[in-house]
């Protein structure tokens, strides 16, 4: 199919804020015919071009029959889950074209000791680790080494399977948690590691399996307390580009990080076509080592990251699926910065309620922000909230105190019974100047 004649349809496979923006971006190519959500949410029903499929996201069968009655040039996972589950090989075996790993490259998400196993072997700096079948071993490791320690389920457990105990009582109940089922087969092994300090940062790189590029690194919160206090969430929100990750560690990340990593999955003979997201620590000496890696888009980094993307987004996606992103001429950038601040239903990360009705997005909207949708719902004519992570507002400014001002802006005039969000989203890259990207 040619791509220069408006007639390109893809599906997206989410429901989150990364799959809102992911549609927002590919619909601003005068290429794309229509986008495709599976499920979607209420941002995306709202799309001009674009429409929700209410199928189930491991409803491979279904996506796949979908895809190939209505011509889909390309389908985008995003979330881990069908990923680890097997979509992208279900959808290849019907020669569809996929972004996103088959189920043996996502385990370099699904699976922690399988990533840490690929870091030790291709040299990645990373936390030292240790991999745990009992709890009794497991428990006397701890004992013998003392706190603290991160804890690690093994599996994918909804981005509750870590724990950074700062104490030995708490590395051991940590243990017990995973051993005694509270992740389910994911807590079958745990991987206790060294607790790094430092900064955390995102690099989300796209890859065709054989060349890999970054984009321009992020960095999330991923606490729910303003000053990085109380639970871990899926973020509570992001700013692009993270000043601290300069050109000279870049260069670092892509040669000691980076091309590792996909030259060690070429050599298990895995073809991995998608993002690789590097979650890195910038210790205190400013060497960079992995803490996870992840086999799909970041979110909310993603909403903050592609509002500045001045590439058309498709040519990227579809290089990487069709194993031609050498071939791709460099990855360009808007000039400035970019903040997104994530609203969320209270309660969060824990028990929250549903079906609040959401005013105020045109006005935030005309306040000059992108408003991406994730926990939403579309009935009548309402919005109601349907979700932890209800909304993610983006604004981009030259500078990073444009940007973060205008988001908060956006977000003062959007309301809805019980919203919460964090009100330090970006105050410690405030001062610092317009970025040339
Ligand atoms: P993960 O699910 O592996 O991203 O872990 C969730 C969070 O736990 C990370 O974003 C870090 O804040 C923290 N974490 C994970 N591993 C480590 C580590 N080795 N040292 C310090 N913090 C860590
Ligand atoms: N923002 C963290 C993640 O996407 O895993």
């Amino acid at each position: 199919m040619r791509l220069s004649e408006g007639n390109v349809r893809v599906l997206i496979v989410g429901n989150g804020g990364r799959e809102h923006a992911l549609a927002w971006k590919l619909l601003q190519s005068p290429q794309m015919q229509q986008v495709v959500c599976v499920p979607g949410n209420g941002g995306t029903a709202n799309l001009d071009r674009c429409s929700n499929l209410p199928l189930s996201i491991d409803d491979f069968e279904g996506i796949a029959r979908f895809a190939l009655v209505h011509n889909i040039a390309l389908i985008v996972v995003g979330p881990e889950l069908p990923l680890a589950l097997g979509i992208t090989d279900y959808l290849k075996q019907q020669h569809l074209t996929v972004f996103g790993p088959t189920c043996e490259g996502a385990q370099i998400e699904s699976s922690k000791a399988w990533a840490k196993d690929l870091m030790q072997q291709a040299g990645i700096p990373t936390a030292k680790a240790d991999v745990f079948t009992d709890a009794e071993s497991a428990k006397a490791y701890v004992r013998s080494h003392g706190a603290p320690l991160v804890i690690k389920a093994d599996g994918l457990a909804a981005g509750k399977g870590v724990t950074v105990a700062s104490t030995i009582d708490q590395a051991v109940a940590a243990i017990e948690a995973c051993f005694e089922g509270q992740f389910g087969a994911a807590g079958d092994r745990v991987v206790i590691e060294e607790c790094l300090t430092g900064q955390e940062v995102s690099i989300l790189a796209v890859t065709d399996g054989l060349t890999i590029r970054p984009l321009l690194p992020a960095q999330d919160y991923k606490r729910i307390g303003e000053g990085d206090t109380g639970e871990n969430t899926g973020g509570m929100g992001a700013y692009a580009p993270a000043p601290i990750v300069t050109p000279a560690l870049m260069a670092r990340i892509q040669s000691e990080i980076l091309e590792p990593a996909i030259a060690a999955l070429q050599e298990r003979h895995i073809d991995y076509r998608g993002v690789l997201y590097a979650g890195l620590m910038i210790t205190p000496t400013g060497d960079p080592k992995v803490i996870e890696f992840n086999c799909r888009f970041g979110d909310p980094e993603t909403q903050a990251i592609l509002p500045l993307l001045e590439t058309p987004i498709e040519k990227i996606l579809l290089a990487c699926a069709q194993r031609k992103l050498e071939a791709l001429p460099e990855i360009e950038w808007k000039p400035g910065a970019s903040a997104c601040v994530v609203i969320a239903s209270e309660g969060y990360p824990d028990r929250f309620t549903k079906g609040a009705e959401i005013t105020g997005i045109e006005q935030a909207e005309a306040a000059g922000a992108n408003v991406f949708q994730a926990g939403t719902q579309r009935k009548q004519d309402m919005l109601l909230t349907d979700g932890g992570r209800v909304l993610g507002v983006t604004a981009v400014g030259g500078e990073f105190g444009q940007a973060i001002d205008q988001a908060y802006a956006a977000v003062n005039r959007i309301q809805f019974e019980g919203m919460y969000y964090r009100k330090d989203i970006g105050d410690r890259v405030r001062t610092v100047g317009s970025t040339p990207n």
